[in-house]
């Protein structure tokens, strides 16, 4: 069965109480278990993880780096925008990764208009709200179809 793990980074624990007028209504929980449901639909196995701490968020996606997991569905919150070690560890891992923003960053402020991190996973979503999360998860399936089992590029033409 192909995998998909959906990692969240900070403060993305309290979303539904956390700025609800950003972040929307929602849990993270119904977040998680809208993404369980639509792997079941595909008999794809989801699993979810949220931490608050970049060396955790890092372990995952080492331990991510498994054959049968065909993407990374990563939402670094705000270490999206300085940490160097998360995008270091995406880039050390052969899986795809692709980023995923709820709020549109680039009509917020300033500093969360860079992602440092983006330049190393195979695209970002941004703006979208969960939506985001699930064109994501399509991507990840049809990129896999395309490319051979892992999501890597099997031929160099
Ligand atoms: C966020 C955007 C980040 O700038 C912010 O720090 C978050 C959430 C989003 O999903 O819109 O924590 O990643």
């Amino acid at each position: 069965m192909q995998k998909i793990v959906v990692l969240n980074g900070p403060n993305l624990n309290l979303l539904g109480q956390r700025e609800p007028h950003i972040y929307g209504a929602t849990s993270l929980k119904d977040l998680e278990s809208q993404m369980e449901e639509l792997g079941r639909g595909q008999q794809v196995e989801v699993f979810c993880f949220q931490s608050n701490h970049e060396g955790v968020l890092i372990d995952k996606l080492h331990e991510a780096n498994h054959v049968g997991i065909i993407g990374v569905i990563l939402n670094p919150g705000a270490f999206t925008h300085y940490s160097y070690a998360l995008r270091d560890a995406i880039a050390a891992i052969d899986v795809p990764v692709i980023e995923v923003h709820i709020s549109n960053v680039h009509a917020r402020e300033a500093f969360r208009h860079v992602s440092v991190t983006a330049p190393v996973t195979v695209g970002q979503i941004v703006g979208l709200g969960f939506k985001g999360y699930e064109l994501a998860f399509q991507a990840l399936i049809d990129r896999a179809k395309e490319r051979g089992n892992n999501g890597k590029i099997t031929e160099t033409t």
